[in-house]
C-alpha cells in the first residue's frame, strides 16, 4: 500500500518568548495558523528494516538526520510496535528553514499515516505526545487551525478559526538558525511582547483588523542586520495594501495578511519577480487534518 498525505504549513500571528528554560528550551506562547501551502508526503512501507527519506530537494537529508525518519522511528519506539521498513517521499513545496515548520510538518504527516494504519485507536493526545518528542512545533503540526501553543508548543488551545482573509508569504534568499536566534534573545532586552490576550479576544470577535494589528513576533527584535530583507520586505507588505506584516517563527519568511484578494495576488506578482519564494495562501482549518 501507498499512503499520501498533505503537510500544511503554519504561520505565526503572535510569537512571544516568556523565559529561558532549566531544560536549555524556551517558554512560548504563539497564535499558531495553518495555511494551504503544502508538501506532499508518501509513505510505502517495505520489508527490509530501514527507514529512507527521498525528496525533490536534493540536499534534504535521506535517513535519520530527516525529522519525517525520526518521527517514524520514535513512533515504533513509543508505541513498541515492531519496526516496519519505510520509503518516506517528500515533494517540497514549504520553504525550508523559513519558520513555517515544514519539516515539523512532514513529521506530523508520517505520524498521521502511522497512527492511522497500525494505531486507530490511539488518542490525539498520545500522539502529540510522540510528536513533542520529535520537536517542538510538531505536536501543532499535527493539529492544524487556529492554536494557542504554549510551553515548548506542547499545551495547545484550539481558537476559532481567522475570519476569511488572504496571505501572502515571501521568503528572501537568507537562512535564520532557529538556536542562534534563541541565543541572541535576553529576556530583559525584549522591548515589546505581543497582545496575545487581546489578539485571542479579536479572533472570538471575527475582527479581522483587531487581528491585524496585534500580529507580532518577538523574534523581529534580535534579528541580526544581515537579515534586513525581513524588515524591507514587511515594509513592502504595508505600500502594497497589507492589513499587517509579520515575520513568522524563527523567519526569515515574512507574511502580509490581505482582506481582499485582488491587493493580494498584486502583492504577489509584484514581489515575486525579486523574491521567487513568494505565495498567495489561504486558511486551512482544522477539519482538514481528520
Ligand atoms: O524542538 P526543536 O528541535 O524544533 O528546537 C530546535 C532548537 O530551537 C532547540 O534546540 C532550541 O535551541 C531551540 N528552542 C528553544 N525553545 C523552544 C523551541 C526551540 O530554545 N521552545
Amino acid at each position: 500500500m501507498v499512503y499520501t498525505e498533505p503537510a500544511f504549513a503554519k504561520l505565526n500571528l503572535t510569537l512571544d518568548i516568556l523565559g529561558r528554560r532549566p531544560d536549555g528550551y524556551h517558554d512560548m506562547r504563539m497564535v499558531m495558523q495553518s495555511i494551504d501551502l503544502q508538501d506532499t508526503v508518501t509513505v510505502t512501507p517495505h520489508p527490509g528494516p530501514e527507514i529512507q527519506v527521498s525528496s525533490d530537494l536534493p540536499y534534504l537529508p535521506r535517513g535519520d538526520g530527516n525529522i519525517a525518519a525520526k518521527a517514524a522511528a520514535r513512533f515504533f519506539e513509543q508505541t513498541n510496535l515492531p519496526p516496519s521498513g519505510l520509503s518516506i517521499d517528500i515533494r517540497k513545496r514549504i520553504p525550508v528553514c523559513a519558520g513555517m515548520a515544514g519539516g515539523s510538518s512532514d513529521g506530523a504527516a508520517v505520524l498521521r499515516v502511522l497512527r492511522r494504519t497500525l494505531r486507530p485507536d490511539m488518542s490525539s493526545k498520545e500522539l502529540e505526545e510522540i510528536g513533542s518528542l520529535v520537536g517542538s512545533d510538531v505536536p501543532y503540526c499535527l493539529r492544524g487551525g487556529s492554536v494557542l501553543a504554549e510551553g515548548r508548543g506542547e499545551r495547545m488551545t484550539d481558537l476559532p478559526p481567522l475570519p476569511p482573509c488572504w496571505f501572502v508569504v515571501c521568503k528572501p534568499p537568507c537562512a535564520v538558525s532557529t538556536p542562534e536566534l534563541f541565543s541572541l534573545v535576553r529576556m530583559k532586552r525584549l522591548r515589546f511582547h505581543p497582545r496575545t490576550a487581546e489578539l485571542i479576544s479579536a479572533l472570538e470577535q471575527g475582527d479581522l483588523e483587531g487581528i491585524a494589528v496585534r500580529l507580532y513576533n518577538v523574534f523581529e527584535d534580535v534579528l541580526p542586520r544581515r537579515y534586513a530583507q525581513v524588515f524591507e520586505i514587511k515594509g513592502r507588505f504595508l505600500e502594497l495594501g497589507a492589513m499587517a506584516a509579520s515575520m513568522t517563527g524563527s523567519g526569515p519568511a515574512v507574511f502580509g495578511l490581505f482582506r481582499d484578494k485582488p491587493l493580494a495576488v498584486q502583492a504577489l506578482e509584484i514581489l515575486r519577480p525579486q523574491f521567487p519564494s513568494t505565495f498567495l495562501c489561504e486558511l486551512v482549518g482544522r477539519a482538514v487534518y481528520n
